[in-house]
C-alpha cells in the first residue's frame, strides 16, 4: 500500500470507525496496527511488517490464513449459493455439517441449531433452556446459574449471566445492570485464589459447595447451569482443578437441572481434547460452539442438543433463529474446517504446540513479578502481580499489563490483556514451534522490561 493509502485509511478510520472494547481517545491519538493481509499466523501491515498472532484473533484461527482448502470451499460453495436460509428450506451443506458435529460432540447431543456468534449461540442454549421447562410444565424454572466471573457474549441475554465475586466491581454488569435478567453465581474454581481459602493441596473441590447451595436453596426455580469447561479464557485464563467439570455436572443432575456447556472458545482441540466436556467425559444437555468452526474464516455458531432436550420442542416450533442461522457459506467452510481437523490431525498438532508452550512457560514463573501462570492445552495466561508474596497486583494507573502488550506488538508479537492482570496467550494449533517460542521469548523480554527486572 503507498503511504497516501495508508494515511487516508488512517483518516478514515478517525472520522467513521468505532471499535469494540476501545477507549476510542486513546485510539484515535495513536497509529494502530491495521492488518492488511495475513499469512499463516502472521498479519501483514501496510507497510510489510509482519505481526505474530499470539492469540488467533481472539481463538478463532485453526489452520492458519489463507488455507487453499478453506478459500477453495467457500468459492465452490459461493458458486452454488451463497445462502438460502434456514427458514422452511434446507441445504445440504448445513445438513451435513450437522451430522459431523453431532458425531464429534460427545455423545448423545445429537441435535444441532446453528447461528452466527458465540453469543447468539449461547442465546440460543438459554431460549432453549427455558423453553424445554415451558414445555415440561416448569414455567417457574427461569433463573439460570453460571460460574462467577464467566463470559458467555455480549447480548444483553449472555451479559446476565455475568455473576462476579463479592468484591469485585464488573464494568459490564455495572453499566447495564438496569437492562440485565437476574441470575445467580457460584464460585469460579480460582486456584490461586481459592474462594474456599485452601492454600496447596488436599482440594476436594469444596468451591462446587456453593453450586450445591444454590441448587437447594432454589429448588424448582433453576432452568439450568451455565459454564466454561475446565477453563475460563476471559477471566484471566482460570484454569479448573481435574474433575471441577464432571462436579458440577453431577450436582447439576443431582438437582434435575440442565446444563450448558460453553465450548465456545475451548472446542476444537484448544484445550487437549476435541472439545472440553471430552476430558471429563461430560455430555451436558446442551453445548454451543462457534470461534474455530470455520477455522475463522466465516461467522458460523451452533447450539447442540440432546434428543431429550429437542424431544420437548417436536409438537411445536423452538421460537428462535435469524435471517444467518446456518447459511450455507459458512456451512460449507466449516466443513472444509473439519475435514482439516481430521486429515492435519489438528488435536495432536494442538497438544504437540500445547507441550512446547508448557515448557516455553516455565521461566515465567521465575520472574519476580509474575505471580502465577496458568495453562490448559492453548489457552495460556501470564498474571502480573506488584507483590509475589502476597499476591498484590499493581495500581491500575500503571497500566503495566497493557504496557507489557503495546511492547510485544512493538516487537511483532500479539497478545491480550485480560482484566486481573494477566496477559493470554491462544496460540493456533497451526502455529509452528519456532514461532509459538518467538512468541513466549518476546512476551518475556517485555515483561522484564516493563516490571524492571
Ligand atoms: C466462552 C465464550 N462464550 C461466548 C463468547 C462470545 O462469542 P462471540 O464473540 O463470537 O459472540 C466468547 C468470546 O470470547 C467466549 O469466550
Amino acid at each position: 500500500m503507498e503511504k497516501t493509502d495508508v494515511d487516508r485509511l488512517r483518516r478514515l478510520d478517525r472520522e467513521h470507525m468505532w471499535y469494540p472494547w476501545t477507549p476510542m481517545d486513546d485510539w484515535m491519538a495513536n497509529d494502530q496496527l491495521v492488518v492488511e493481509r495475513a499469512d499463516g499466523c502472521w498479519l501483514i501491515d501496510p507497510e510489510g511488517r509482519r505481526y505474530l498472532d499470539g492469540r488467533s484473533s481472539m481463538g478463532m484461527n485453526l489452520h492458519g490464513h489463507g488455507h487453499p482448502a478453506l478459500v477453495e470451499a467457500l468459492v465452490a460453495q459461493a458458486r452454488k449459493a451463497g445462502e438460502t436460509t434456514l427458514y422452511r428450506v434446507s441445504h445440504p451443506a448445513a445438513v451435513e455439517l450437522a451430522a459431523r458435529l453431532a458425531n464429534m460432540a460427545p455423545p448423545g447431543l445429537q441435535r444441532v441449531f446453528f447461528a452466527e456468534s458465540g453469543s447468539t449461540a449461547v442465546e440460543t442454549a438459554l431460549k432453549a433452556a427455558y423453553a424445554y421447562w415451558v414445555a415440561k410444565g416448569e414455567p417457574e424454572r427461569s433463573t439460570f446459574v453460571s460460574m462467577a466471573n464467566g463470559y458467555h457474549g455480549e447480548t444483553l441475554g449472555t451479559i446476565s449471566l455475568r455473576g462476579v465475586n463479592n468484591d469485585q466491581v464488573d464494568m459490564i454488569r455495572k453499566t447495564y445492570e438496569p437492562l440485565l435478567y437476574p441470575s445467580l453465581s457460584f464460585a469460579q474454581p480460582d486456584c490461586y485464589r481459592c474462594p474456599v481459602g485452601m492454600s496447596s493441596g488436599g482440594c476436594e473441590l469444596d468451591c462446587t459447595d456453593s453450586l450445591e447451595e444454590i441448587l437447594v436453596r432454589e429448588k424448582g426455580k433453576i432452568a439450568a447451569v451455565i459454564v466454561e469447561p475446565r477453563v475460563q479464557a476471559l477471566a484471566g485464563v482460570i484454569t479448573a482443578p481435574e474433575g471441577h467439570l464432571a462436579k458440577v455436572a453431577e450436582i447439576a443432575r443431582r438437582h434435575g437441572v440442565l446444563l450448558i456447556a460453553d465450548e465456545v472458545l475451548t472446542g476444537w482441540g484448544r484445550t487437549g481434547t476435541t472439545f472440553s466436556c471430552d476430558a471429563e467425559g461430560v455430555t451436558p444437555d446442551l453445548l454451543t460452539v462457534g470461534k474455530a468452526l470455520t477455522g475463522g474464516y466465516l461467522p458460523l455458531s451452533a447450539t447442540l442438543a440432546t434428543e431429550e432436550i429437542f424431544d420437548a420442542f417436536r409438537g411445536g416450533a423452538f421460537l428462535s433463529g435469524s435471517t444467518y442461522s446456518g447459511y450455507a457459506l459458512g456451512a460449507a467452510v466449516a466443513l472444509a474446517s473439519l475435514d482439516l481437523y481430521e486429515k492435519d490431525d489438528v488435536l495432536g498438532r494442538a497438544r504437540a504446540l500445547a507441550d512446547v508452550l508448557t515448557a516455553e512457560l516455565e521461566p515465567f514463573r521465575g520472574l519476580s513479578h509474575v505471580g502465577d501462570v496458568r495453562q490448559l492445552g492453548l489457552i495460556a495466561g501470564v498474571e502480573l502481580v506488584a507483590d509475589r508474596e502476597n499476591r498484590t497486583p499493581f495500581p491500575p494507573q500503571d497500566r503495566v499489563v497493557e504496557r507489557v502488550c503495546t511492547l510485544a506488538r512493538d516487537n511483532g508479537v500479539l497478545v491480550n490483556a485480560v482484566p486481573g492482570d494477566v496477559i493470554t496467550m491462544l496460540p493456533s494449533p497451526s502455529m509452528s514451534h519456532d514461532d509459538l517460542r518467538l512468541l513466549t521469548g518476546t512476551l518475556f523480554r517485555a515483561i522484564r522490561e516493563v516490571t524492571g527486572e
